[in-house]
């Protein structure tokens, strides 16, 4: 009974010195509906709270809000990239480079890791977005499309391909539902691993956190720059060690011609003992919505300096609009979000915190009235930060980055309708394999202007490539609508 006593008054008198420091730190109105909460509400505020570094946020007010920190990118120079036309003219460094990369597969070193912590709001679909039912004639979703082609690519190496796969608050709880309704779409239990990005608070126009419920301070997640946190805290990239993996395979959710642990990758990352690499493919146009690979010139020297990622939203329109003599945009190296990842660089990248600069965005964030009562605000009135995976490639000390070709490797799900939509993934997916199915030799249905006219999709899991494709079926195959070829 004393035990429960002394207990209860250590509860008590922490929470006394938590109140008094959000106090100091400003942030007092957090506890404006104190007195009606129940003793629950009361600890499930204390707890959001007691995970918040106060010093951080302090400073991200002032640097980001207040100052207006922004990367310094006024003069940029585009990136070396291992290009098209280079593989294309070399062939025997390109079957060097898959061999190598196999050789690395076969030998069980290397990981997947997909991002999927994201809300998916510009696709205003109310679940993770990787249950989208994206197959064009099976309706799979996102998740059974990427679990198929691991499933196909461990059979194919005869090796193991362990997959973490990171969620947020946000979704945890109903993505892990998904794979279990879903026996893990067949994968072994034993080689998924699912763990949680860390949740960041949003700031007020004055560097106030924002009530979104009497009980619950609104935070969003930290971005997918907190997947290298996450790795190491969820016990993750320990789990690696032991199984003896040393380049993780990195891949976000919404990419349908994703090349899952492509050999050709590898080899070019591990042949250049890269420490992080990327895929890049060219711009569809200047305003695409991709970030660009580029060095960013150091103002003193003068000097190209570390490559980095150029947000979409970060570059002048000038940049995007430059053009080569030859026509092509200066600044070209698309990036499609695949990278690869060396495990000690990640250990290093994550000892003693975090080093990646943070990104903030001016949103409409739900809010209480003083009545607290729930607004959905029209205007933006506060600030989310986060950190984006790829500003690491700044601290890699070698970095490889490979151009591929758009129809076959990226076609994300960003949108509800029009460009990178269900829609597009679908056609791309389709366009894909009816060229697998014609390399093959078989007749496909075309309109008079070359457009498919018929749905088709192959199963990761019947052939995950050309090759596997022509040997599977022979040429006389009969393609009619709704082809569906599974193993
Ligand atoms: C992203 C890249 C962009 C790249 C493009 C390629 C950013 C900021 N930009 O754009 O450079 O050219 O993809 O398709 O990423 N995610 C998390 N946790 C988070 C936030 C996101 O796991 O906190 C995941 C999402 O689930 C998704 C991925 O990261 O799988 C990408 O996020 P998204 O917001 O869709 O990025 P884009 O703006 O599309």
């Amino acid at each position: 009974m004393m035990e429960v006593r002394n207990g209860q008054a250590q509860a008590f008198v922490e929470a006394q010195d938590l109140m008094k420091r959000v106090r100091a730190a400003g942030h007092g109105h957090v506890f404006n509906f104190w007195d009606k909460l129940s003793k629950d509400s009361q600890r499930q505020l204390l707890h959001q709270l007691s995970l918040i570094d106060f010093g951080l946020m302090e400073r991200l007010y002032r640097e980001y809000i207040v100052h207006k920190k922004k990367p310094d990118i006024s003069a940029l120079e585009p990136a070396e990239i291992i290009a098209l036309t280079h593989q294309r003219a070399h062939p025997d460094e390109t079957a060097k480079m898959i061999a190598r990369g196999e050789e690395m597969l076969r030998a069980g070193k290397i990981a997947a890791v997909l991002v999927a912590g994201g809300q998916a709001s510009r696709l205003g679909f109310d679940k993770p977005k990787g249950e989208y039912p994206i197959g064009p004639v099976s309706k799979k979703s996102l998740f059974q499309l990427h679990a198929e082609k691991l499933i196909a690519t461990a059979r194919r190496y005869r090796t193991r391909i362990p997959w973490y796969i990171m969620t947020s608050d946000a979704n945890a709880g109903e993505t892990r539902a998904f794979f279990e309704q879903n026996n893990l779409f067949g994968y072994p239990p034993s080689d998924i691993f699912f763990f949680e990005q860390e949740m960041m608070p949003a700031l007020d126009e004055n560097g106030k956190l924002i009530l979104d419920a009497p009980d619950h301070i609104f935070m969003n997640p930290n971005g997918h720059g907190g997947t290298l946190t996450a790795l190491e805290k969820s016990g993750a990239l320990a789990d690696m060690r032991r199984r003896g993996i040393e380049e993780i395979f990195y891949f976000q959710v919404d990419n349908v011609l994703l090349k899952i642990c492509d050999p050709l990758f590898i080899g070019y990352h591990v042949t250049a003992n890269a420490e992080m690499s990327a895929k890049v493919c060219a711009k569809r146009d200047p305003y695409e919505k991709v970030g660009v690979i580029g060095r960013v010139v150091d103002p003193a020297s003068g000097k190209a300096g570390k490559l980095m990622v150029i947000e979409y939203s970060d570059m002048s329109k000038a940049d995007k609009e430059e053009r080569n003599p030859d026509g092509t945009l200066k600044y070209n190296a698309g990036s499609i979000a695949i990278h690869l990842f060396n495990v000690d660089f990640i250990a290093r990248e994550v000892n003693g915190g975090t080093k990646l600069p943070w990104h903030v965005a001016h949103k409409q964030i739900p809010c209480l009235d003083t009545n607290g009562k729930l607004i959905q605000p029209d205007q933006p009135n506060g600030y989310k930060f986060e950190t984006f995976i790829f500003d690491a490639l700044s601290d890699a000390q070698r970095v490889a980055v490979l151009e591929v070709e758009r129809r076959f490797e990226f076609s994300p799900v960003k949108n509800a309708a029009g460009e990178d939509s269900p829609p597009t993934a679908q056609h791309d997916l389709c366009e894909l394999h009816a060229h697998w199915l014609e390399q093959a030799g078989v007749k496909i249905p075309r309109d008079a202007a070359g457009r498919l006219s018929a749905r088709l999709e192959i199963s990761p899991l019947f052939a995950l490539d050309e090759p596997e494709l022509a040997e599977k079926i022979s040429p006389d195959l009969q393609v009619r609508d709704g082809l569906y070829l599974e193993s």
